[in-house]
């Protein structure tokens, strides 16, 4: 990897053994069509791929960028955005769009000239652009045609000599089998005056001998920090099948119009200490001893955007008929940037994370159950995952606890279990971006993104039939607690269990597995003791809003109720020694199972305990 990284600095490189470090495999913290620079205050021409600080939003305010909460970059004092077009695939036949997953490395040079000018960090409120949106054409003499780059990545063939495979200033005409880098490197003078220009470009200059190296001319006289980009889109996912197969978000076919964008959200002291004191720093950060104690890799894991996008698919869920923002085909062969045919849409800024229903709170990142999951009530999973569909769902069936998971897994309860607490443990803890939303978080490994409402809807929690009292959770196990009758059911609620007992003369219900009642007058065989409550963690098969036992473990109920039924000697009615009857049938409406029956098709993981046995048990 570090080879392939360092190829590019070999061919920009004229001042070696320069001090320059790389912050690495950068994940986008969004993916919009906003424009800060170029678009400011309204909605951007064209999608970008956008790395960095989590208030990363429409408009440049440095002042409210570095108070962001984090940043996708390791070192979290760089609080700055580092953003260029996204890559799409284009189909043959459908002529539609898929945007090519994206990752950055972002490098820090440290390039003086001749002059051995001294290297200044980024001054506050520093915002620049490198490369042309409209360019279809190169000039080899232009420092700024020359800063824009591609490079073909493949780590299994030597392609050096080669010119098919060189690095060039447009898109190949071929796959590249490890990806393809877009490259951007920016002007290194500044003027010292302006932090912006009208074209955002003339306040900045790149050096006199060089575009990536040199001393800087008199009218920008200040050497800042080289910054340079790769964005590395991962090409070799899709086919290639010709020019055209790749196209920038603004329409270019060619890689010519190819651009970068940046905002300055450093902590300027450190960066400075950093471009002072680490002489050594030969790539990596940890050679920078100011930057390798800001290092913090689960915040950029676990950061998500807390500002608003545009309002409008980019492509990542159903491919794109024509690139958002009304961005045409041009190669620059067929006349002007031809206008846009597609109607108008007026586009809206909504917020980047989906909000909560009515009444619900995240209470943050939990930690699981230490002796099982700690929400187990109901669960469910979907591609489509938020953390309001979790709520959406948990409401529904009347649970005030709502979870997420593991991206795309939800899981409900009305009070936390298995040795779990609402305590929150560190928000980074919580890495997953959601399935149905990158942009928030759902849950992480072994932790949970947790929801509450202090109103819970007003669904019968456990209105139990008259007589009858709860037990608690009891003991049981393959000889049972309760032998006067048994039957499974998918219907399974503890009405039908309790009912069913009463008209069978039993004075004593238990449910255990979601869906297995069994009756008696006494708890037989040593067992029927009180268990810890939480063993009782499955919900009624008919019923998830109630619990129904657990493994090896009643939810048991008694009815003061049966005396006229049930004599209170000896064994009652059902005085068969088999008292779980092994037929396959009886009352010609219910299943009954023997005990081993029950046993071996019920108590293990049958399909009718998909609902708690969700996906993912496996990763506690
Ligand atoms: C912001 O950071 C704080 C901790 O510094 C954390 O509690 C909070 O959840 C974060 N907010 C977001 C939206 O990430
Ligand atoms: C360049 O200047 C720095 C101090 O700013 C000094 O440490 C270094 O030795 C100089 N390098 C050369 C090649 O003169
Ligand atoms: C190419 O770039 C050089 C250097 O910037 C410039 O002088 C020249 O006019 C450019 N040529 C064209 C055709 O734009
Ligand atoms: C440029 O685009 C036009 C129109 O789509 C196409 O006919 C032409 O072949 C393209 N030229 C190149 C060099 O790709
Ligand atoms: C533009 O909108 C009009 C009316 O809504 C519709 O009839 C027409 O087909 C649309 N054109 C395109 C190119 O989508
Ligand atoms: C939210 O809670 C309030 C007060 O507890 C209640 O009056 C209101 O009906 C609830 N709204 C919804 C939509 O549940
Ligand atoms: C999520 O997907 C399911 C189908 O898998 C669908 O029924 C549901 O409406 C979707 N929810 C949202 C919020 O898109
Ligand atoms: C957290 O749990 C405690 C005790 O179980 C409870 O009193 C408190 O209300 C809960 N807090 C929230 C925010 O749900
Ligand atoms: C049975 O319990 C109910 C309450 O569940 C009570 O109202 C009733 O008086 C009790 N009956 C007897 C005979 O104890
Ligand atoms: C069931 O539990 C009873 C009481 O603890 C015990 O005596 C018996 O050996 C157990 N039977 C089985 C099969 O585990």
């Amino acid at each position: 990897m570090l080879s392939t990284k360092l190829t590019s600095l070999v061919l920009l490189a004229s001042a070696v053994n320069a001090e320059y470090w790389i912050f690495g495999g950068l994940k986008p913290i969004v993916t919009t069509r906003l424009d800060p620079v170029i678009n400011p205050n309204t909605i951007g021409g064209h999608v970008h791929s956008v790395v960095g600080a989590s208030r990363f939003k429409n408009v440049y305010d440095p002042d409210d960028l570095i108070q962001s909460n984090c940043t996708t970059v390791p070192v979290q004092p760089d609080k700055s955005n580092y953003w260029a077009p996204q890559l799409y695939h284009r189909d043959q036949q459908t002529g539609q769009f898929t945007p090519i997953p994206t990752s950055f490395n972002i490098y820090y040079l440290v390039r003086p000239g001749p002059k051995n000018e001294s290297i200044k960090a980024f001054p506050p409120g520093l915002r620049m652009i490198a490369g042309d949106s409209n360019r279809r054409t190169y000039n080899a003499s232009s420092f700024e045609d020359q800063a824009i780059d591609f490079v073909c990545m493949d780590f299994t063939t030597d392609h050096s000599g080669d010119p098919d495979w060189a690095e060039r200033p447009s898109f190949f005409d071929h796959n590249c089998p490890d990806g393809m880098r877009a490259q951007v490197f920016f002007p290194s003078c500044w003027d010292g005056v302006n932090l912006d220009s009208p074209d955002h470009k003339s306040h900045m200059a790149y050096p006199i001998q060089n575009f990536n190296s040199g001393d800087c001319p008199d009218t920008h006289p200040v050497h800042l920090v080289s910054l340079f980009y790769e964005m590395i889109a991962s090409v070799d996912k899709f086919d290639y099948w010709g020019p055209g197969t790749w196209v920038l978000a603004n329409g270019d076919t060619t890689g010519y119009g190819h651009h970068g964008d940046f905002t300055n959200g450093w902590d300027v002291d450190l960066l400075q200490d950093a471009l002072d004191n680490c002489p050594n720093a030969n790539g990596n950060v940890m050679d920078c001893p100011p930057l390798a104690a800001a290092i913090d890799q689960q915040s950029a894991d676990a950061c998500v955007l807390e500002t608003q996008i545009v309002d409008e698919e980019v492509g990542f869920h159903a491919p794109l008929v024509q690139l958002t923002g009304c961005n045409p085909l041009w190669n620059g062969t067929t006349g002007p940037r031809p206008l846009c045919t597609a109607n108008a849409t007026t586009a809206t800024l909504v917020p980047a994370q989906i909000s909560l229903p009515t009444n619900w709170t995240e209470i943050g990142c939990i930690a699981e159950g230490t002796n099982g999951r700690a929400l187990t009530g109901a669960s469910t999973t979907t591609p489509n995952m938020t953390r309001a569909v979790c709520v959406s769902f948990c409401q529904e069936k009347g649970f005030g606890l709502a979870g997420v998971e593991y991206s795309d897994e939800c899981y409900c309860d009305h009070e936390m279990r298995n040795g779990a607490s609402n305590t929150t443990v560190m928000w980074n803890e919580c890495t997953n971006h959601c399935a149905g939303n990158v942009n928030e978080i759902c849950g992480g490994p072994n932790r949970l993104t947790l929801m509450y409402t202090s109103n819970p809807p007003s669904l019968p929690i456990e209105t139990l039939p008259a007589g009858w009292t709860a037990l608690g959770c009891v003991s049981d196990n393959s000889t049972r607690a309760l032998t006067g009758y048994g039957f499974t059911s998918d219907e399974m609620t503890i009405d039908s269990c309790l009912s069913t007992c009463a008209s069978k003369g039993l004075s004593l219900a238990g449910i255990e597995y979601g869906r297995e009642c069994y009756c008696g007058a006494s708890f037989e065989n040593g067992l029927g003791a009180p268990i810890d409550e939480a063993t009782c963690n499955m919900v009624c098969a008919g019923d998830s809003s109630l619990t129904c036992g657990g493994s090896w473990a009643l939810t048991a109920f008694q009815s003061n109720n049966t005396a006229g039924a049930a004599p209170s000697s000896g064994s009652g009615p059902v005085t068969t020694s088999s008292a779980i009857p092994s037929s396959s049938s009886m009352d010609g409406s219910v299943t009954v199972g023997s005990s081993t029956a029950a046993t071996s098709q019920t108590s293990s993981s049958g399909p009718s305990r998909r609902n708690y046995s969700p996906r993912g048990l496996g990763r506690l």
